[in-house]
């Protein structure tokens, strides 16, 4: 192998290197962009939410349709990502979207009604793990909904 290749060879791999850096670096702006990021994944997360409600609902509102190990796979899935949820309010940088300026003027507020459709969301999913008709639900699954529209009215437009 003559220098040159050698040195073309050296040149082809910095180059390669530089190229990966130029990647990486515009990913991390698009990290570092916590607004971003914060207000993409809570929209998803609530539209992944809102799926799983309106499942249930369905089940609520017709009865014979009660599928147990669905209801209580939707019930679950709101109940362990509802910690989740949260941390993508947090922080000035997280303003925006359609929530309200008082998700963070009012945090105390706000994180009352979180915490309050946590247990919910957590009762409803207790209750979901041996619930063998809709009726077995019913009361807390009406909890659990009512407490995402009670959130909506004070915090979202
Ligand atoms: C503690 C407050 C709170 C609770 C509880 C809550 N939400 Fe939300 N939700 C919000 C706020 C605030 C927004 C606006 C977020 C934004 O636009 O960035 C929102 C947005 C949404 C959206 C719109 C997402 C999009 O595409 O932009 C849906 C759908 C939704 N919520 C469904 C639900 C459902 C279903 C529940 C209950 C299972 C629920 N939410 C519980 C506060 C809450």
């Amino acid at each position: 192998m003559s220098k040159y290749t050698l040195s073309a060879l050296v040149l082809a791999t910095l180059f390669a290197g530089s190229l990966g850096l130029t990647a990486c670096s515009s990913n991390a702006e698009k990290t570092a962009n916590a607004t971003n990021s914060q207000l993409d994944d809570r929209a998803k997360l609530m539209r992944d939410w809102r799926q799983a409600n309106e499942s249930m609902k369905a089940m609520i509102e017709n009865p014979a349709s009660f599928d147990a190990a669905a209801f209580k796979e939707r019930a679950d899935f709101i109940a362990k990502t509802a910690d989740t949820m949260w941390p993508y309010f947090e922080g000035e940088v997280s303003k925006g979207g359609d929530a309200k300026d008082t998700v963070w003027t009012d945090a105390a507020g706000f994180k009352a009604k979180a915490d309050e459709f946590t247990a919910a969301a957590a009762a409803l999913s207790a209750a979901a793990a041996n619930a063998t008709s809709a009726a077995d639900v019913e009361q807390l699954y009406k909890q659990m909904a009512s407490s995402c529209g009670s959130c909506h009215k004070e915090y979202k437009n």
